[in-house]
């Protein structure tokens, strides 16, 4: 099954099988008045269509009427498998209350928790599929998705369960992430006892369980002043990473816990937040293979000033990529242009660099470099068309949604 995309304004894409660091990240590959060919779901031809080989056989000839095309985002940060939403909580943090506030007065994580366990499996995996469906209208086709809404075995467990049903009929492509270690569950607030005794659940039982299953690639953990210590969450990363998965880290996002180094030490895939990083942080990610992934909706939506320094640290070599972090209470988005348009507007990164830690760099972070996050031949044909005569559009024409088409493994699923 061959598909032509012809009259394409433009294709813009980053280059390579691994992730950019540094300058490199501004180095994008652009072919003008273009065209793709896909083969059997992966690229088989990019360039200019003059230079379309001859003789093709093709089964569907798509005129683009000058979109432009770049790959599929990557959205390598997101906790969609939750059930109920906080907008009342959104509308206090209106009217002055703080995030920390009000999760200080039952509200914030424990809330979702609440209404996450209470939730069927189905009414999960549907949660799951309704997001995800939103965010390929968005342009995402590959996206991580975490438990820890549910912070005991089965809720745990169910969550990954949605994320892995939903995954079989999703438009995106879905990386399973555990994250039991996002919170001390409510009901040992206040007992240091009983909260070791969950320490010890998620070691012993809940990332086992998880790992029988075969239900995460990743572990994660929110090392955060009040929550998990660097001690407790480098002790629950190392036992994922016994089982076999993958470290991730949610580091130095409301107070600097020196996490962005914890998780340089530990070879984590990703260090995500970093709006409190310090220079020392800075320097250990700059100089490991952890990506720096950068969520600036998040700040935006916290109403915080201060945003992720995405200038030192792709300044001095490292690599950066951006996600949503979707959740419903500190970034109810799914949509990665405004993640872009946040990135370039607030965080001073270039809109090359920032099309390039959308998609090629999320894409590393996920060890699905190798098969998406750039438009190259042999790869998935995972690609967005843009209703756009260029790719920096994609920041200039600001808060509509530029997405037309969206194709995954070559199939049109938006
Ligand atoms: O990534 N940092 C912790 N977790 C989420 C917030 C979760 C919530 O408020 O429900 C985050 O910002
Ligand atoms: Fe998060």
């Amino acid at each position: 099954m061959a598909t032509l995309i012809r009259n394409l304004s433009q294709i813009a894409t980053p280059h390579g099988r691994t992730a950019l660091r540094g300058r490199a990240m501004r180095e994008l590959v652009v072919h003008e008045k273009a065209a793709i060919v896909v083969n059997d779901g992966r690229f088989a031809f990019i360039g200019c269509e003059s230079d379309l080989p001859a003789g093709l056989t093709i089964d569907d000839d798509v005129d683009a009427r000058g979109a432009t095309a770049v790959p599929g985002f990557v959205d390598s940060h997101t906790h969609i498998p939750f059930a109920g939403l906080r907008e009342s909580e959104f509308n206090r943090r209106l009217q002055g209350e703080t995030y920390e506030q009000i999760a200080a007065s039952g509200g914030g994580i424990a809330s979702t928790v609440r209404a996450t366990r209470e939730a069927s499996q189905e009414q999960l995996s549907a949660n799951v599929l309704a997001r995800a469906t939103m965010m390929a209208r968005y342009g995402t086709t590959t996206a991580e998705a975490k438990s820890g809404y549910g912070l005991e075995k089965e809720a745990e467990l169910r969550q990954l369960r949605a994320i892995r049903t939903a995954n079989a009929t999703s438009p995106v492509r879905l990386v399973p992430t555990c994250l039991a270690a996002h919170e001390f569950p409510p009901e040992t607030r206040g007992d240091e006892h009983a909260r070791q005794n969950y320490l010890r659940a998620i070691i012993d039982d809940i990332l086992p369980a998880v790992a029988a299953e075969k239900l995460a690639v990743f572990c994660d953990a929110f090392v955060e002043r009040g929550v998990f210590t660097r001690d407790q969450g480098e002790v629950v990363l190392r036992a994922g990473q016994l089982l076999g998965m993958i470290p991730r880290l949610h580091a130095d996002e409301l107070s600097d816990t020196d996490g962005a180094s914890l998780a340089a030490h530990l070879g984590a895939a990703s260090a995500d937040h970093l709006m409190q990083i310090s220079e020392a942080g800075i320097a250990a990610l700059a100089a490991s293979g952890t990506v720096a992934n950068l969520l600036p909706a998040t700040s935006f939506f916290l109403m915080s000033e201060r945003y992720a320094p995405a200038r030192s640290l792709i300044d001095r070599g490292g690599i950066v990529s951006l996600s949503t972090d979707c959740n419903p209470g500190t970034s109810m988005t799914e949509s990665m242009q405004i993640v872009m348009q946040l990135a370039t507007l607030q965080m001073k990164m270039t809109v090359e660099e920032s099309l390039t830690a959308a998609t090629l760099n999320g894409a590393h972070s996920l060890r699905l470099a190798d098969e998406t996050g750039s438009i190259e031949v042999g790869k998935r044909a995972d690609f967005v068309l843009l209703d756009a005569p260029s790719y920096l559009h994609l920041v200039y024409h600001f808060g509509v949604n530029l997405v037309t088409a969206v194709y995954r493994d070559g199939t049109r699923v938006t």
